[in-house]
């Protein structure tokens, strides 16, 4: 295998026109990687020059598409890979629909496997090391009573993430999760902008009592791609405030 690392490695984000996937485009772009967003939706903002490809993330052929297409471009397979596109359906167990549960489970879970999977085939034909981080949530490990889907996907990712990282830890790949709690925009913000009310609860919620800025996710996923990191595998950096340290009403401070 390769051990270096390129020096100006090509970094791939799935959803990577949403705000916390081109967030982490630019962090990376700052440390030196050249960067390729797929995502599902049209650019509809200026894409900064990166390379953009329409991927489906729930599709085996357009994930593939996608790697290929990245590759071409840059002549070289992605060293990072950032699993990141995700959407939410609200819904309690009990009132899912089977449409909205089979499409949370296909974009938020099956996705994440078949980009991280189509990411690590190239590298380790290439025998290239890697770096894959998935973009969890602390939703993994805390019931949401009108997300249950959401929960359920985002659980799912966290042991992909695992079992990858001590799959692929014999290729030189590192897998880990960045798990996000109230952020500020994207998934989260659609809700916020329409309720400032919610807003302002959730972050009183918080222990550290502030919702989460797309720009500090973006640091905390430059920081897992790094090839600078050489032991860091199959951990979650939970990046949520305190909020998964609170037990009960009686618990915030
Ligand atoms: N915003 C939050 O509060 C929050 C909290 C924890 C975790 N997250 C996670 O962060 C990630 C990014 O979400 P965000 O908040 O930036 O939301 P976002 O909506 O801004 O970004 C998600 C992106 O994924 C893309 N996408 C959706 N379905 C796709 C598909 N089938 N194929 C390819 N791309 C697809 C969307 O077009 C969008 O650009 C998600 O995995 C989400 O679960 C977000």
């Amino acid at each position: 295998m390769t051990t270096t690392f390129p020096t100006q490695p090509v970094a791939a984000i799935s959803g990577g026109l949403g705000d916390i996937g081109f967030a982490a485009a630019h962090a990376l772009k700052k440390t030196g990687c050249r960067v390729a967003l797929g995502d599902l939706r049209d650019a509809g903002r200026d894409t900064g020059g990166f390379h953009v490809h329409h991927v489906d993330v729930a599709s085996e052929a357009s994930v593939q598409a996608w790697f290929g297409a990245v590759e071409a471009a840059f002549g070289e397979p992605a060293s990072i890979i950032v699993v990141n596109a995700g959407i939410a359906c609200t819904g309690s167990a009990m009132s899912a629909t089977l449409d909205d549960w089979n499409r949370t489970l296909s974009v938020n879970l099956t996705g994440a496997w078949l980009t991280a999977r189509a990411g690590a085939r190239r590298l380790i034909e290439k025998q290239m090391p890697g770096r894959i981080v998935f973009v969890g949530s602390w939703a993994a490990h805390a019931p949401h009573v009108e997300l249950a889907a959401y929960c359920a996907a985002k659980a799912g990712v966290r042991m992909l993430a695992q079992c990858l990282a001590l799959e692929l830890a014999g290729k030189g790949i590192l897998v880990n999760e960045v798990a996000p709690g109230f952020v500020n925009a994207g998934l989260s913000g659609q809700f916020f902008r329409k309720d400032p009310a919610l807003a302002a609860r959730s972050s009183a919620a918080v222990p550290l009592g502030q919702l989460i800025e797309p720009g500090e996710v973006a640091a905390a996923i430059a920081y897992l791609c790094s090839p600078a990191h050489r032991n860091l595998t199959g951990s979650t950096l939970l990046l949520d405030g305190g909020l998964s340290l609170l037990r009960g009403p009686a618990s915030k401070p």
